[in-house]
């Protein structure tokens, strides 16, 4: 049974206890030199680990020099003296999933036995000095009178949604390491409301979301993002090798999210539109830390490209308005629901009469050609329809020019709307 004198310094207790005779040898060592606080993490005793057992004559065990037991022999968790030591400690738990845990992460480790700062006075309580990785982030560690600790970054002071981030140091139970207690499963928005972690987190299994591939990489004062290098763009939005949703990055699949929405149905190469990229919407990023790319809102930007000037998205409702692209083709008139899903005909953006039916809404003569002439589109549009009015050339259709062909001969100016030597009629203007 260990007494209150065993935590005088050595010499003191070597002159005056010369029966406790490890500690007067100890104290002849020459290894009982000071060398300055330790700060070397290999040097700091875990359990399992090998360490001076004469580290645990006055607290610990024969696996750890940390309580317990205590300095006055206690063992019980409930006591502050012992407390969540071995939970923290232990090398099990850490590999689960934290990074190791060392007594500098909460005290400044003695090297020697005789180490100033270490048996420095008589309340035999140890002193709490919270190393950096506790104060990542600007928090403010603090080992209160009540046993709890607050502002702690390990329990996700600087983090949302947890539940339990002011633990108590000698309340120990599974509560403070359930995935919700330091910071929410997921954290509240504006993170992603997704809770297949490892699909962005590359440190979480994605099979189950919850094992840790790499424990080392989780309360390490890093936010571990999957990095997009290797085509790995599709890892928190889009899947299969596709960076577009779906899935969207609250993980909906289904095209009545406004994060789903009608990216696949425009992003697929079609038989009478031009191809549409990415970059017809949006600005896309050349890496994942791209400035342009995540700015913490989690709500991509659509800017639209030069044929779209002035059109916007609605997030609530999805609603596009002033669409050069679903316009009738003679400006920013066009409105769309982006979530609806739903075919495109020839008449969806633009009339697409057949000859002898009316063309009220066309510019120019299309009415008086196309109804009273019975033209089809082939006679003007040839370079993009064919005479069943199949799109010949995608390439042209939706390209922000008006494309006009007379195979019967004869030209068009766009600059005057005049057509010129045609076989059909005088020189008119449209
Ligand atoms: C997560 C923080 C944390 C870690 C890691 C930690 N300790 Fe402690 N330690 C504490 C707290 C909290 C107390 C209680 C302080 C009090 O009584 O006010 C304490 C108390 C102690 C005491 C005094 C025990 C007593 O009887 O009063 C010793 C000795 C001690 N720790 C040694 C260690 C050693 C050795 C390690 C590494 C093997 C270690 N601690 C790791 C937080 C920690
Ligand atoms: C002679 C008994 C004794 C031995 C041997 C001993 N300690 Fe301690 N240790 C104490 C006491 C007493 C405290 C409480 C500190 C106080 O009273 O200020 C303490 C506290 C600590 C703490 C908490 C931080 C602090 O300084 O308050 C750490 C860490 C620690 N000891 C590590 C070690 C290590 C590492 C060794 C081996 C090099 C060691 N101890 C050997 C008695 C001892
Ligand atoms: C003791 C507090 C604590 C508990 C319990 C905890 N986490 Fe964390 N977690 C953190 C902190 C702190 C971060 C901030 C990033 C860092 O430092 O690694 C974090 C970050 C994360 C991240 C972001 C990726 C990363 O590692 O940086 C994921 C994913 C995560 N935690 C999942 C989990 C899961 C799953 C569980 C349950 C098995 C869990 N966490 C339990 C403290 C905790
Ligand atoms: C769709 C992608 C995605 C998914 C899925 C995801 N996260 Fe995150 N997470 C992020 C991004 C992006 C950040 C970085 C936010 C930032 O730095 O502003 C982040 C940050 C975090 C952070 C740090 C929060 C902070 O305030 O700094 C934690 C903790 C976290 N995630 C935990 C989780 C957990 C737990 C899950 C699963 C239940 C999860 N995440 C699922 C994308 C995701
Ligand atoms: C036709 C325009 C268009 C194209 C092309 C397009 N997007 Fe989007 N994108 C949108 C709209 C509209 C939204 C929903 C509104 C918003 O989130 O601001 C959106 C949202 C997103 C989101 C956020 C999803 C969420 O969960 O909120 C991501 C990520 C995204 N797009 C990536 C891409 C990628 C990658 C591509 C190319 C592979 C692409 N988009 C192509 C229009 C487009
Ligand atoms: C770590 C998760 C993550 C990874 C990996 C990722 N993205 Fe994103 N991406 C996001 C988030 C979150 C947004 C929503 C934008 C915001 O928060 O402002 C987004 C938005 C986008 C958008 C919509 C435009 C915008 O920036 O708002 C595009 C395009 C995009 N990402 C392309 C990519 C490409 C290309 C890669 C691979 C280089 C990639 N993403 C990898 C999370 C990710
Ligand atoms: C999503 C809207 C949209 C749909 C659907 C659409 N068009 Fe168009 N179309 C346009 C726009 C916008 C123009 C204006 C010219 C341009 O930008 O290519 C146009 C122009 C044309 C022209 C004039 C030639 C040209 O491209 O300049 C013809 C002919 C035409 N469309 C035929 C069709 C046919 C046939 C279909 C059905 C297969 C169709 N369109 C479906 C939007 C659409
Ligand atoms: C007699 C020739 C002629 C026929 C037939 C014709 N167009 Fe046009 N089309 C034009 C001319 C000329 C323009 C105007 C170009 C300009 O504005 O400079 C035009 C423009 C358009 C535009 C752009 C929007 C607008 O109203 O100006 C669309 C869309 C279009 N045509 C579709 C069609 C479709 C679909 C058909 C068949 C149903 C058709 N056109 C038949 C001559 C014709």
């Amino acid at each position: 049974m260990r007494s209150i004198h065993n935590k005088l310094v050595c010499g003191w207790l070597s002159t005056l206890w010369l029966s406790l005779l490890w500690l007067s040898a100890a104290c002849s060592e020459s290894k009982f030199v000071y060398t300055g606080p330790d700060t070397d993490a290999d040097e700091v005793p875990t359990p399992g680990e090998s360490f001076d057992p004469e580290c645990s004559q006055c607290h610990g065990d024969a696996v750890s020099p940390a309580p317990p037991k205590s300095i006055n022999g206690g063992t019980a968790t409930t006591d502050m003296s012992v407390g969540a030591h071995r939970n923290h400690l232990a090398v099990s738990e850490s590999s689960t999933f934290h990074a190791p845990i060392l007594c500098a992460s909460c005290h400044l480790v003695p090297s020697e036995i005789q180490s100033p700062g270490h048996i420095d006075d008589d309340d035999n309580r140890a002193e709490i000095t919270f190393g950096t990785l506790a104060q990542t982030s600007g928090a403010e560690p603090v080992l209160n009178a009540d046993g709890s600790c607050s502002n702690v970054y390990c329990h996700g002071a600087t983090l949302s949604g947890g539940s339990l981030n002011t633990p108590i140091w000698n309340v120990v139970n599974a509560t403070a390491r359930e995935c919700g207690s330091c910071h929410g499963a997921p954290p509240p928005a504006p993170h992603p409301a997704d809770d297949n972690c490892g699909s962005c987190h590359p440190s979480v299994s994605a099979a189950d979301n919850r094992v840790f591939l790499d424990p080392s990489l989780h309360i390490n004062g890093v936010v571990d993002l999957s990095t997009g290098e290797g085509g790995a763009c599709d890892s928190c939005h889009g899947e299969g090798g596709n960076s577009a949703p779906p899935s969207d990055l609250a993980g909906n699949s289904e095209r009545a999210a406004v994060g789903v929405g009608a990216h696949r149905e425009h992003l697929a190469l079609s038989t009478w539109r031009r191809e549409i990229n990415c970059s017809n919407c949006h600005q896309v990023p050349t890496s994942v830390s791209d400035p342009l790319h995540i700015d913490g809102d989690n709500i991509a930007e659509v800017p639209f490209d030069a044929l779209n000037p002035a059109a916007t998205v609605e997030l609530a409702t999805g609603t596009c308005s002033n669409l050069y692209c679903h316009g009738n083709g003679r400006g920013s008139n066009g409105a769309m629901d982006w979530t609806i899903a739903g075919p495109m005909d020839c008449n969806s953006c633009h009339q697409s009469p057949n000859p002898g039916q009316a063309a009220r809404d066309m510019s120019g003569e299309h009415d008086k050609h196309i109804r009273d002439e019975d033209l089809a589109c082939v006679e003007c549009h040839a370079a993009v329809v064919d005479a069943n009015k199949q799109v010949v050339a995608p390439a042209m259709h939706i390209d922000g020019l008006r494309n006009i062909l007379i195979p019967t001969g004869g030209s068009y100016d766009p600059a005057n709307r005049r057509c010129s030597n045609l076989a059909c009629h005088e020189n008119e203007g449209w």
